[in-house]
């Protein structure tokens, strides 16, 4: 690994930790080092309102920044937001040279802040660990580049795929482990979607419930919730799935938690919408007679026809797996 890469490692490192705070904003991490090396100061975008990543670390760094050299996971920002630009602060502290992981596809962005650094005799290497950044990042790229939230589908089933009883009752199939680590989606999601069918039938708060966490992400009820729902307030929509999520991104929302039932499930799997399942797998069996298939909904004509993906990760959470699919 290069030393440039194994900088970026750190950054990505300190972006990880802006995860769940950062949003609207991009998570983004930046280190600086000094002219001999030595890493001077390190640091994550802060909540909206807050300094990026980059005047984190350059503050951290003071006057150690003159002639060195920042890496940051984003490219800066040029413009005025909530914050001035960083591009600005980056020149004013004497950085020599600038290694970015990824382009920000921000329309205000968009290689803006490169080409600045470069007018103003700043040395710009860009790529480095560009797979891996993009990764981190793919939410907040997604919704740049399309307009609409990362759509995480979320379900906890048994080992042959069933997500209710006969009787309706469906909590819980998973363990505490898992049902922990739903919540820690559910923080790093703006949003959550789901069915009216499952508001009815389990009345669920979908609170991210996560210590420190100081934003709750948007419920968003497909069709409409009782009057007395514990989800409210919320956002009741009805209407193509496409412009439910056109709406959402359209109010900054970069990831979107589609936690069920099994005919939102259907849709949004049907409709092509979502990014990535993760699937909670009990070890638990409940056949497939009068219980709820997770995607109940959804059919497929042939073989040939299976919505095929790759598998991101497999972890075991207590009794439970978890797998991560990309679609
Ligand atoms: N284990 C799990 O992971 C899990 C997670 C969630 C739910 N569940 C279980 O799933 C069951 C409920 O699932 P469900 O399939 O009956 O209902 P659902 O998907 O939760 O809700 C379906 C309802 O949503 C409304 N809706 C509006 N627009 C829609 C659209 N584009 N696509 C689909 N629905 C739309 C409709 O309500 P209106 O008819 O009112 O218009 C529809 O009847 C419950 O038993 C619950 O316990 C399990």
């Amino acid at each position: 690994m290069t030393r440039d890469a194994e900088l970026m490692t750190r950054a990505l490192e300190a972006s990880a930790a802006a995860r769940i705070d950062a949003p609207p904003n991009p998570w983004v991490g930046a280190l600086v080092i000094d002219q001999h090396g030595v890493v001077q100061g390190l640091g994550g975008t802060r909540p909206p309102g807050g300094p990026h990543a980059e005047v984190v670390a350059l503050g951290e760094a003071g006057d150690a920044a003159r002639g060195g050299t920042l890496v940051v996971t984003l490219e800066p920002c040029d413009h005025q937001g909530r914050t001035p630009p960083c591009t600005g602060a980056i020149i004013a502290a004497g950085i020599h040279r600038v290694v970015v992981g990824v382009r920000d596809p921000d329309a205000q962005v968009a290689g803006r802040g490169i080409e600045r650094l470069r007018q103003a005799g700043v040395e710009v290497t860009e790529g480095v660990l560009a797979g891996e950044v993009g990764a981190a990042l793919a939410p907040y790229l997604w919704q740049r580049r399309t307009g609409r939230p990362w759509v995480v589908l979320k379900v906890a089933a048994t080992l042959d795929g069933v997500v209710a009883a006969a009787d309706g009752s469906s909590q819980w199939i998973t363990g505490e482990a898992a049902r922990a680590d739903a919540h820690r989606l559910r923080a790093e999601s703006q949003a959550i979607i789901v069915g009216a069918g499952t508001v009815r039938a389990d009345d669920p708060a979908l609170t991210a419930r996560l210590p420190g966490r100081t934003l709750e992400p948007l419920r968003v009820v497909l069709g409409t919730a009782p009057a007395t729902a514990r989800v409210r307030p919320c956002w009741e929509r009805s209407g193509p799935l496409e412009e439910v999520l056109d709406e959402l991104g359209g109010h900054g929302v970069l990831q979107v938690l589609v936690e069920g039932g099994p005919a939102t499930a259907s849709a949004f799997v049907a409709a092509g919408l979502v990014n990535r399942v993760v699937w909670y797998v009990a070890p638990a069996l409940a056949g497939a007679r009068n219980t709820l298939g997770a995607l109940r909904n959804l059919s497929t004509a042939s073989i040939d026809h299976l919505r095929r993906g790759r598998v991101v990760s497999v972890d075991r959470l207590g009794e439970d797996l978890r797998i991560e699919m990309e679609v």
